[in-house]
């Protein structure tokens, strides 16, 4: 049986049916699967039954693994794979880290390498809430008025990791560690990046801002650069851009973040349990 591609919406997003990647996968349904990823800018591979091991050997068909960020909820034996979870251990702990990505963002914007796409691999689902946003930046870029494109062309953004650096966004209260951490990275140094960026692939442009971790324009002052920021983060979320992904248990979702901003939306209390293995690819320098 050949795989089957299925678009998942008018924006953006395909699920694949019949491929197994516990097994070898061919040459030719790798490469089907590849273009799709091009094509769509997130696949969905449904009903996948993967160890971490396996999860690990399919990321890496993409290209070299990025290091996790948080090293408190990596596997212990596979340092590849992160852990998101509202599930608790026996004593109390938390199983996997609890707020991912909880503002738009695209993963990594804030260092000189950004993540050139993210893995998620969904062993279990809440009954309630728990769906992934996303939001196609190639439609967002395609569409701009003429003067704000003029104004974003061969501009660099300012991405900012910690939280409180940026107004836009507030620290989770569900983290028990946020203040330490955002404190902390007050001093990682802020990445500068295109803020159009062309996808090294497709050649096609790509709006590279978001709420999260874009804090300011190069050679605009924060008067200036305010105004434009806010609208470009309130059209880069406009409805027909966004997809919100469902998650069925076993889905392996890809995405890319050269072209794609995200974010969680939460809506789930334990003990309705989310649990996630991440594996990230890691890109190159934007241009
Ligand atoms: C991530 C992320 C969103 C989610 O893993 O990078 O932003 O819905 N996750 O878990
Ligand atoms: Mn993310």
């Amino acid at each position: 049986m050949p795989i089957q591609i299925n678009p998942l919406s008018p924006s953006m997003g395909a699920e694949i049916i019949g491929a197994d990647f516990s097994k070898p996968v061919s040459d030719e349904d790798f490469t089907a699967i590849l273009q799709a990823f091009y094509d769509y800018q997130i696949i969905a591979i449904r009903d996948q039954h993967l160890s971490p091991a396996d999860q690990i050997a399919f990321s890496r068909r993409f290209g070299a693994l990025e290091d996790q960020l948080n090293a408190r909820y990596i596997l212990p034996e596979q340092p590849e794979i992160l852990v998101l979870s509202n599930d608790v251990k026996p004593d109390g702990s938390p199983v996997g880290l609890i707020d991912a990505g909880d503002f738009w963002h695209t993963d990594s914007s804030h260092r000189p390498l950004p993540s050139m796409a993210t893995i998620l691999y969904s062993l279990k689902n809440p009954n309630e809430g728990g769906d992934t946003g996303f939001a196609n930046m190639y439609a967002a870029w395609e569409v701009l008025p003429a003067d704000m494109k003029q104004l974003l062309e061969g501009r660099r953004a300012v991405q900012a990791v910690s939280k409180f650096k940026n107004k836009r966004v507030a620290a989770s209260e569900r983290r028990p560690d946020a203040q330490e951490k955002y404190t902390e990275q007050l001093a990682i140094p802020d990445a500068l990046h295109p803020a159009v960026r062309t996808h090294p692939v497709t050649g096609r442009k790509a709006l590279y801002v978001s709420q999260r971790f874009t804090i300011g324009l190069e050679g605009m002052t924060e008067e200036e650069a305010d105004p434009v920021l806010d609208f470009l983060f309130e059209h880069q979320t406009r409805p027909e851009f966004v997809y919100y992904h469902r998650w069925h248990d076993n889905d392996l979702v890809m995405w890319d973040n050269r072209c794609v901003i995200h974010r969680a939306t939460g809506g789930y209390t334990y003990p309705d349990v989310r649990l996630m293995h991440r594996t990230v690819i890691a890109g190159d320098t934007p241009f």
